[in-house]
């Protein structure tokens, strides 16, 4: 029996780990573009992945899916609004029955606490597919797709520019672990807070650096990515006026991204709302990586799920 392991944040997991994870999924990714797919067609076989989702998603569900199918396994989707979560039955019975059937469980949560919850009753690992504060498979796919293009982390500076949200924590949590340098751009009141940032850079490695600099121009000086996410994020549509009157001046345009280096590249998590974060001529752009971002979602959770469920 293998030890039970969650994956809620990047905190989860070692410095040693988080690289074995992205070694395993360059290794199952470069079988699959080598259309090779019988090699690692029963690394978890009859293994079953339950998807648990109070939000949409397309990236997150998709990758999850069809990576587990690859790996020789099922996964079942169980909409929040079939299960009624708190609703019909409580957190701690829905998970220690569906850890009794399943042998993992990915979990997208409005509340970052409902995913803590679930998993302190859960016999089964529990991986955080999306949470308000937290996304961190997100970040697993950015490393790698970072990796690919510069083929190290030395010597890259990361400039986020727009909300300090979930997926911005878990990319400076996953850069501080892998000592990339990451500069964020976030108008007043939308900034991560000294507390914030020492809880996600406890595992900072030799090269990690990390400046909060409000205006975006010069945060983007020297950069070789340029990562942007949507303002309003699931959950906050409440406050979308005064939202994007406030992160007007964050638009990634062709503008801003000639602030960067020559050699710079553009990450998106997506869903992207054009015209708002990002432009059409940067994110169809040369220089854009979002869809090969996007597909490293599936190769870094193929990692996730061999490291927690493989022999
Ligand atoms: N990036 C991401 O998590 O996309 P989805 O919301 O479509 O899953
Ligand atoms: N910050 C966004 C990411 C979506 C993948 C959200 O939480 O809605």
């Amino acid at each position: 029996m293998k030890p039970l392991r969650h994956f809620l944040t990047l905190a989860d997991v070692d410095v040693d780990e988080l690289k074995t994870i992205l070694k395993i999924a360059e290794t199952v990714k470069a079988r699959f573009k080598e259309g090779n797919r019988t090699e690692d067609s029963e690394i978890l076989k009859s293994k079953v992945l339950g998807l648990i989702f109070e939000k949409m998603s397309l990236r997150t569900r998709v990758s999850f899916e069809a990576g587990m199918t690859h790996l020789g396994g099922g996964s079942m989707l169980l909409e929040e609004r079939h299960i009624g979560l708190g609703v019909r039955e409580s957190i701690p019975d829905v998970s220690r029955v569906l850890s009794s059937m399943v042998d993992c469980i990915a979990f997208r949560a409005k509340r970052h606490s409902t995913v803590v919850e679930f998993a302190k009753y859960s016999s089964a690992p529990v991986i955080n597919a999306l949470t308000d504060e937290a996304h961190p498979c997100q970040a697993l796919a950015d490393m790698l797709t970072i990796k690919e293009e510069f083929g190290s982390f030395e010597d890259v500076k990361i400039a986020w520019v727009g909300d300090s949200n979930n997926v911005a924590a878990s990319l400076v949590e996953a850069s501080a672990m892998l000592g990339c340098k990451i500069a964020i751009s976030s108008p007043k009141g939308y900034e991560f807070s000294q507390e914030e940032i020492d809880k996600l850079t406890a595992q900072r490695q030799p090269g990690f650096a990390l400046a909060q600099i409000e205006d975006p121009r010069e945060a983007v000086r020297g950069a070789r990515v340029v990562y942007t996410d949507v303002w309003v994020s699931m959950g906050q549509e409440k406050e979308e006026q005064e939202r994007v009157a406030a992160f007007k001046p964050y638009q990634v345009n062709a503008e801003l991204m000639g602030l960067a280096r020559t050699d710079a590249i553009f990450l998106h998590c997506l869903p992207a709302r054009r015209g708002l974060e990002v432009t059409d001529e940067v994110i169809d752009s040369p220089q854009s990586r979002v869809v090969e971002e996007a597909a490293n979602r599936m190769h870094a959770q193929k990692g996730l799920l061999i490291w927690l469920l493989g022999n």
